[in-house]
């Protein structure tokens, strides 16, 4: 069962509570490789910082919310470990050495920083912290010696850049210290919002949270885009681009109701409340246990917070061992 040669280091920004797009993308990968990998998840708060540095409480408190997940999803910290980016300041100071290795033009062309300083409307005032966390990213993962990475596909010029990186590192220096990155994604690894954007995501106001109520989650399905032509219950209906439809194919395990549904949906004759109905049953399958369980934990905030001290603590040991190894090498090892 457990194999210790290869290490997974996956985590998350606590910026906001998670959403069925992490729960897809990568949190139920999580969940199955923990049984066969050395798993690590960090709580990137220090990557939360470099658009939020304005707003600590914010990431503070998420911190929270996302460990409160991890847990209510099935993490479990006997074969997980969880921890605090921050709480490792030997990841920070892996970062400062790599700095050397990358060049502010190949950050610009990053595509996913590219797009974020698009969204984020910086124009010409690209925070430089904001600019180098892909650098302190390849820290997080390379300070385990982390080969797996769990990540939803917005997260492949994170890997990318990691391996770049490592390579760069092994050559100067002259040994192989650090292994190359993979990325493993889920077959449905991008989860499109309530309202049909291409991306679920906290900030642009389309997701459907693990820890929203059975009421909250009928009013988000009963909001969904389906497809807008559909006004009367007998007329024909189109399934493609319909959100109903495209949930249904992510997470209904019942895959010849689907295909039943879609028939009649098509011929005409299946109105959209119905539909809707359907789908609010299916989410709340799975999502039911999830809250129970997200419920449970959050009885008890200290005992939470004690799994993410525990799992530090280990990963600090680790983080360690893996400086001492740079340091060496990059003759910095005085003594
Ligand atoms: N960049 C990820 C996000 O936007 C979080 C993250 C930070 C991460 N460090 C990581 C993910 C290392 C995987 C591996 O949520």
């Amino acid at each position: 069962m457990f194999c210790g040669c290869f290490a997974i280091l996956t985590g998350d920004r606590p910026t906001g509570k998670l959403h069925l797009g992490h729960f897809v993308g990568s949190l139920q990968q999580r969940v199955i490789m923990q049984d066969q990998y050395e798993q690590y998840i960090l709580i990137a708060d220090a990557q939360a910082l470099t658009d939020n540095f304005e707003n600590p409480e914010k990431v503070r408190a998420n911190i929270q919310e996302v460990l409160l997940d991890y847990l209510a999803v099935g993490i479990d910290p006997k074969k997980s470990t969880i921890f605090i980016q921050t709480m490792i300041p030997e990841i920070a100071e892996l970062t400062l050495y790599y700095l050397n290795l990358v060049t502010v033009n190949r950050l610009l062309r990053n595509p996913t920083v590219k797009t974020e300083i698009a969204q984020k409307q910086f124009g010409e005032s690209v925070p430089a912290g904001f600019l180098m966390y892909p650098v302190n990213q390849a820290a997080d993962i390379t300070i385990v010696k982390g080969t797996l990475v769990p990540v939803g596909n917005d997260q492949l010029p994170m890997i990318e850049q990691t391996n770049e990186i490592v390579r760069s590192f092994n050559r100067i220096y002259k040994k192989d210290i650090f292994p190359e990155v993979s990325a493993v994604l889920s077959k449905s690894s991008r989860l499109p919002g309530i309202d049909g954007a291409a991306k679920m995501g906290k900030s642009l106001g389309n997701a459907i949270f693990l820890a929203d109520d059975a009421d909250m989650l009928s009013k988000k399905v009963m909001s969904m885009y389906t497809d807008p032509n559909h006004i009367r219950v007998e007329d024909p209906g189109q399934v493609e681009g319909n959100m109903v439809f495209t949930y249904l194919d992510v997470f209904d395990t019942d895959t010849q109701r689907v295909a039943e549904l879609k028939e009649h949906y098509m011929r005409g004759g299946l109105g959209d409340v119905k539909l809707k109905r359907y789908l609010i049953d299916v989410l709340n399958g799975l999502l039911e246990p999830i809250r129970k369980r997200r419920l449970e934990y959050a009885q008890d905030q200290e005992a939470v917070m004690r799994i993410a001290f525990e799992g530090t603590e280990k990963t600090r040991e680790v983080a360690n061992r893996t400086l001492c190894e740079v340091k060496e090498v990059m003759r910095l090892d005085y003594k």
